[in-house]
């Protein structure tokens, strides 16, 4: 099947690489606590369109990307045909050979469940391993999160759907990580207000990212409720003229 038609794949990679790149752009510090080193080998877990794993090939260490989404998976292959990309599920997965690091960036607050993930991560690591990860923290779009949630508990006709995300705090997430035998050696949570693109910047986010959690909505259901959600963030989220989502991130360090 060509994967544009695949209709269990709900990520557009034309949006999220147009107007998304705040998602790779920042990781970029994120590269810099990984701290990569020549002929190493190293796994990006959810490489989306494949940004950070070319960055992490510039220091000359050996990169494989994988994502769950057909798209992301054939949109990193075109832009960076020289580096190894795979389908691959973050709770599903494994190699036959090592690696010396594993690193995620905004991918593993749509993974459940967490310890599935952590433990093909730690699965996947030679014995001396690394993981270096970034993800939503507690309280991450939380005002995004409670005006959806109250948008869809009006609509009497439907039962509404929990969101699809998984925000821990830091010592539930370093815990998961100690219980499968891991080391935390850095932890930090910290609020992260991130600018959103163009006038539209919070229709677009909820267009890009709220794909799974209003599977069930139609096209017209959507657009009326990401219309009346900016109507309701406007007041907390829209700031001299730009769109700014309350992000709270988590980033840890752990090694085998
Ligand atoms: C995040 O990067 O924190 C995020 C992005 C999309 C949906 C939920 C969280």
């Amino acid at each position: 099947m060509d994967v544009q038609e695949n209709p269990l794949d709900g990520w557009n990679a034309d949006l999220y690489q147009d107007k998304h790149q705040f998602v790779w752009e920042y990781g970029g510090d994120l590269i810099q606590l990984l701290n990569p080193r020549p002929s190493e080998r190293i796994l990006d877990l959810g490489c989306g369109t494949g940004q950070l794993s070319q960055q992490i090939a510039d220091f000359g260490a050996e990169v494989i990307g994988i994502d769950s989404s057909p798209k992301m998976i054939e949109r990193s292959r075109a832009n960076y045909p020289h580096l190894t990309f795979q389908v691959g599920d973050a709770t599903n997965f494994h190699f036959d050979v090592s690696f010396d690091a594993v690193f995620s960036n905004a991918v593993l607050h749509w993974v459940k469940p967490p310890q599935a993930a952590i433990s093909c991560i730690k699965n996947a690591l030679k014995p001396s391993g690394r993981f270096v990860v970034e993800l939503g923290g507690k309280g991450n779009i939380q005002s995004i999160i409670t005006v959806l949630q109250s948008l869809l508990t009006e609509n009497a006709a439907r039962p509404p759907v929990d969101h699809p995300w998984y925000f821990p705090r830091i010592g539930e997430y370093a815990s998961l990580l100690e219980e499968q035998g891991f080391r935390v050696i850095y932890a930090a949570c910290f609020e992260r207000p991130t600018p959103l693109e163009g006038h539209l910047g919070i229709q677009n986010w909820l267009k890009m990212f709220t794909q799974v959690w209003l599977q069930d909505y139609s096209e017209t259901e959507k657009q009326e409720l990401y219309q009346k959600a900016a109507e309701k963030l406007k007041p907390m989220l829209y700031r001299d003229g730009i769109w700014v989502a309350d992000y709270v991130r988590l980033r840890i360090i752990a090694h085998l």
